[in-house]
């Protein structure tokens, strides 16, 4: 049986069912079905379309379908074109004529973009549960690291001393616009699009708010052929992933060339590390390397999604199908990449002392210059002497690392009154601007994340 054999006399298989199936990949959207189908079917009740019995032959086969489903009765997939075939079919088998009715008034059209919504939610709450949970792991390391003195790049040159946790920090900032990009995006998603019908809206006088309401959404779609062509939330959640992933690929470039023996800043449990095959000495930092691989992925998810979009025109149209293969890979690898890089950032081991003598005098270049201001000189003035004399040590072989209090006096008559020598503790301190490297302000910065995290949380309908 298909759904419309009174049409297309064929049923399809070979080479159109491999392009025209989705049931392989829309399997998951089965539990949502299941909700869309209940509510419904209530809806039809009310209208008198379903009287008492149809309404709870139907409620029963529903949940029987949902529970063949837990149960893993769908492992091995059946023949049906797509997941809200498979359950209308299932439905009618147990539920006769009742099961019959239960497509009146309705397209799939606005079927799966609902069942499609409120997967989004959840999958939404989800990664906001894991941002917020790698956020806590960062503020508990940026606590711990408050001090610990790290030479700070640009360029990835050295450039100021700045501190382990400063840096950490850095990413709970970008991972709480993530968790802004994820609740925005929710509350777009979370509209219902039920009663949309195919386009021109339900020939049946569904209460929308009704549905609405039954289902955990916010409100309705306005129009109701919008509702229908609108993928919007699926690019947004998809771009908010993407950018979730180029945050934790950033950082674990910084950690692939920290955990370099060169650098040795960094070692990550066994766990999260391999060996080689033939190099008996090798430790790889595996876990960050793809990590960095699976942001290009989303990023190529969400690229073909715009392509997907781009010349369709405003309705339905079967182009839209193919929304779910880059949606769902950029939810599962965005989810994966946070839970990786969480538990790998909490086994990694942190070297404070190599850090520390990786410390070089040039880091306190700026320092000096500030100094000098602070006796009196122009900054350009102050910048160029600095460099002048950085540049003289380099001809020498040295750094300011080597110069001693008594050279300096001798070469910047200005610092006679000022304490010297300048060290490297001393500097993160000196940066107690908001948001600044100085430890002072880093329980501020964790203060700063807090309030974020405690902002809102999004509900799910259905937990694994
Ligand atoms: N499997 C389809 C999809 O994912 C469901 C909607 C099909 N609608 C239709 N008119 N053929 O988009």
């Amino acid at each position: 049986m298909t759904l419309y054999q009174g049409r297309i006399a064929t049923k399809h298989s070979g080479l159109m069912d491999e392009i025209n199936r989705s049931l392989p990949v829309d399997i998951r959207l089965l539990p949502y079905d299941v909700l869309t189908n209940k509510a419904w079917c209530d809806e039809l009740h009310r209208l008198g379309i379903l009287n008492a019995d149809e309404r709870r032959s139907i409620f029963a086969a529903l949940d029987d379908v949902a529970r063949l489903a837990r149960e893993g009765a769908f492992e091995k997939l059946p023949d049906d074109e797509d997941v809200h075939t498979l359950v209308e079919r299932l439905v009618t088998e147990r539920a006769d004529e009742a099961g019959a009715k239960i497509h009146t008034g309705r397209s799939r059209n606005d079927q799966v973009v609902c069942d499609l919504r409120m997967y989004a939610c959840d999958r939404t709450a989800e990664l906001s549960e894991l941002v917020i949970r790698l956020i806590q792991t960062l503020q508990k390391l940026g606590a711990e690291h408050a001090e610990t003195l790290l030479a700070g790049e640009t360029h990835l040159q050295p450039a100021q001393v700045i501190t382990l946790g400063h840096f950490l920090l850095s990413l709970g900032f970008a991972l709480a616009r993530d968790l802004g990009r994820l609740r925005d995006s929710f509350a777009r998603a979370n509209l219902c699009p039920l009663g949309a019908g195919a386009l021109a809206g339900s020939g049946f006088p569904v209460d929308r708010r009704r549905l609405a309401e039954a289902l955990g959404f916010d409100g309705v779609c306005g129009n109701t052929l919008d509702a229908v062509s609108d993928r919007d939330f699926v690019q947004e959640i998809v771009f908010a992933c993407a950018t979730i992933c180029l945050h934790l690929s950033r950082c674990a470039e910084q950690f692939v060339i920290w955990s370099n023996p060169a650098f040795g800043y960094v070692r990550f449990a066994d766990d999260w590390s391999t060996g080689s095959s033939m190099m008996p000495q090798k430790r790889n930092p595996d876990a960050m390397e793809l990590i960095r691989a699976k942001a290009a992925r989303v990023v190529g998810d969400a690229t073909s999604l715009s392509a997907l979009i781009k010349g369709l025109p405003l309705s339905y149209v079967k182009d839209l199908q193919e929304d779910k293969p880059p949606f769902f890979d950029a939810l599962d690898s965005t989810s994966l990449c946070l839970r990786v890089f969480d538990a790998a950032l909490a086994s990694a081991r942190f070297d404070a002392a190599r850090m520390k003598d990786a410390l070089t005098g040039d880091l306190l270049a700026t320092d000096l210059a500030d100094l000098l201001v602070e006796a009196g000189l122009p900054f350009r003035v102050a910048h160029e002497k600095v460099g002048r004399l950085v540049s003289g040590l380099e001809q020498q072989s040295r750094s300011l690392s080597n110069v001693g209090p008594e050279e300096l006096r001798r070469q910047f008559s200005e610092l006679r009154e000022k304490r010297l020598p300048l060290n490297f503790a001393d500097a993160p301190a000196r940066r107690r601007v908001t948001g600044g490297a100085d430890p002072a302000r880093i329980a501020e910065q964790i203060e700063m994340l807090n309030s974020v995290i405690a902002e809102k949380s999004l509900r799910r309908r259905l937990t694994e």
